[in-house]
This record gives structure tokens, sequence and C-alpha cells, in this order.
């Protein structure tokens, strides 16, 4: 099963990818975690990127439809995958298509979790990462059960550099201009499913589930 997360910044993908990946078995490739750890180890990836990601505005197109060619070619690709955050320009997507076209795939659902500007900014802003496993929470509608300290390795919490009001609205305009517009691509194209993101983490991830498995 080849899959795409679309929604704004904080709609919660990377919160129901976590659970679908584990679910269906497949392999989790975020963009957004690739420039992270490349900008936490120095590389030279990472420093380009860091231009960017800091400033709340994407990385250029050659750059990161790059590192997804790479990623998808790999073997434990073969089972299907779940993109988060990729693609978020047309020409990302129109890259996208190409890629999978040449390994014999295709894209078979993109799932847009759907919610409100209104609610982004609160639920950017009191995120909370785990630095040794990845795992998300929030201060307030996920909490960990001791705070700042992880419940599954007990490994410390950070906030992203980015979860800031400032560059939140930066990231809001960043995806209203030019990942938006996707949501018309993949739906001329018939493989578009929404799913109401306002909705309690559990519940998001049954509809998800249920869709993914042809029951929705
Ligand atoms: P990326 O890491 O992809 O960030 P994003 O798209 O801005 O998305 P987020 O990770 O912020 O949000 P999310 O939807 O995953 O929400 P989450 O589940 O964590 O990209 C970061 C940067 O990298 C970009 O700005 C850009 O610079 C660069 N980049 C990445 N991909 C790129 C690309 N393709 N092209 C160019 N540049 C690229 O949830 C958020 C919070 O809400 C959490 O605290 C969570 O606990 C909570 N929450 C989740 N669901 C719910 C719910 N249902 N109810 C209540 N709270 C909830
Ligand atoms: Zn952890």
């Amino acid at each position: 099963m080849n899959v795409i997360f679309m929604g704004p910044p904080g709609a919660g993908k990377g919160t129901q990818a976590e659970k679908i990946v584990s679910e269906f078995q497949i392999p989790h490739i975020s963009t957004g975690d690739a420039f992270r750890l490349a900008m936490s180890q120095g590389t030279p990836l990472g420093i380009e990127a860091k231009g960017y990601v800091d400033k709340g505005l994407l990385v250029p197109d050659e750059i990161t439809n790059g590192i997804v060619r790479e990623r998808l070619a790999q073997q434990d690709c073969e089972k299907g995958f779940l993109l988060d955050g990729f693609p978020r320009t047309i020409a990302q997507a129109d890259a996208l298509g190409e890629i999978v076209q040449s390994l014999n795939k295709k894209i078979e659902h993109v799932i847009n979790l759907k919610v409100d500007r209104s609610f982004l900014l609160a639920r950017l802003t009191g995120r909370r990462i785990c630095k040794s496993c990845g795992a998300t929470y929030h201060v307030i509608f996920n909490p960990p059960k001791q705070s700042d300290i992880c419940d599954k390795c007990s490994g410390e919490l950070y906030q992203r550099s980015d979860d800031t009001e400032e560059k939140v609205g930066t990231r809001l305009d960043e995806y209203t201009n030019k990942t938006a517009p996707l949501l018309d691509y993949y739906n001329k194209r018939e493989i578009l499913r929404e799913v109401n993101g306002e909705q309690d983490i559990h519940a998001v991830t049954q509809q998800i589930s249920s869709l993914l498995r042809g029951l929705a």
C-alpha cells in the first residue's frame, strides 16, 4: 500500500503516521524528519536545509525530490510506504509521479487531514518530541505521564525550533500558497480521501485505518 498523508502543519500527519505504519507494517517517510536528522548531524544537506526550515520556508524542490527518489528505491519500500510531508508543491507531485512510475509503483491513496487553521497554532506551540525515539506529545492534548519525559523510552522531550508563533505563521502561509493546490491535483486523479482531523487522536486513527482497509 502506497499512501500520502497531506494536511497543514499541525494537522496530525506525524502522530497518525506513527500508528498507521505500525498497523500496516510499512516504512514512514517524513521529509521533515529527514531534514531534522541531517540538521542535527550537521551534514551538508542539514546545513543547507537549516536556512529554510528555521525560517518556516519550504526547502527547494530539487533537494527534497532527491531525498525521496533515493528513499523510495530502497528495498523496504517494496511492501509499500507512507509519505508524510511530501509532496508539498505541484513540482514535487510531478516528480513523485515520475519516481513511482520508474519503480513500477503507483500512489494508491492520498489522505487529507482536514483541520481548520484556528486549531493549528495551539497544536504546534504545545508540541513536544522525544529526543531519543521521536514520539510526539502535546502538553495539553496528549501529555506524557511525567512532564518532559517520554512514556515509551524515558527520553527527554524537546520543542522544535520552528514551533514558535512567528514561524508557524510563515509555515501556514507556505502551506496555503504552495501545498493546498495539491488537493485539487489529487482530487482530479480520484485518489484523494478526506478525514476530519479535528476529532480526538484515536478517532482520527480509526477513521484512517478503516479507509485504508477498505471498510469506509
Ligand atoms: P514537517 O516536519 O513536515 O512539518 P509540517 O508539515 O509543518 O508538519 P508538522 O510536523 O508540524 O505537523 P503534523 O501534521 O505532523 O502534526 P503532528 O502529528 O506532529 O516539515 C518541517 C519543515 O521541513 C518545513 O517547514 C520545511 O522547511 C521542510 N520540509 C519538509 N518537507 C518538505 C517538502 N516536501 N518540501 C520542502 N520543504 C520541506 O501534531 C501536531 C501536534 O498536535 C502534536 O503535539 C500532537 O500531539 C497534537 N495532535 C495531533 N493530532 C491531534 C488531535 N487529533 N487532537 C489534538 N491534538 C493533536
Ligand atoms: Zn521516546
